[in-house]
């Protein structure tokens, strides 16, 4: 005989079930940038980054900084995770997070701002933290201010 389910069961695939790997859609983009960021290539500033972006479709991408020897052949984070969705086909982000061991939520450097803004619009939510917990919510306007766009080149 079937046993009866306890009255304080999940339903099958409830997102709060831990048990099951959680759908990409429902997974809190901070905790994916905190797990990839233990892969981070980072052997000369020893300054891991994990980066996550979520495109429009809902799939989360991933990116860590990979430095290099030839230090300024190094890359952020945040070029990674845009990397792989646009290499997977999208073009468009809609929210943004960043996580590393510094004394207060890591901002994204300038080069990374402007990338951000290349693919995600001024509203798009990012949120910035660090290993110890601290968080910062804000936007990729407020971190870009005044970015150059393509208008600005109309007279060409
Ligand atoms: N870094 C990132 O990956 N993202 C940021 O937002 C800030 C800086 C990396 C680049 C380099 O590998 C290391 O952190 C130290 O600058």
């Amino acid at each position: 005989m079937a046993q009866a389910a306890h009255p304080l069961a999940l339903p099958p695939g409830a997102a709060q079930d831990r048990s099951k790997p959680m759908p990409e859609a429902d997974m809190s983009l901070l905790d994916a940038a905190r797990e990839v960021r233990e892969n981070a290539y980072a052997p000369y500033s020893k300054f891991k980054v994990g980066a996550a972006v979520r495109g429009a479709s809902g799939t989360v991408y991933r990116g860590v900084n990979v430095e290099n020897v030839a230090y300024p052949e190094g890359t952020c984070a945040e070029a990674g995770a845009i990397a792989a969705m646009v290499a997977a086909g999208e073009t468009e982000l809609i929210e943004v997070a960043v996580i590393a061991d510094s004394p207060s939520p890591v901002p994204p450097c300038g080069g990374c701002r402007q990338k951000l803004a290349e693919f995600g619009r001024a509203h798009v939510p990012v949120t910035l933290a660090t290993t110890a917990g601290a968080r910062l919510d804000t936007t990729i306007g407020d971190l870009l201010p005044g970015r150059f766009d393509a208008h600005h080149m109309d007279n060409v």
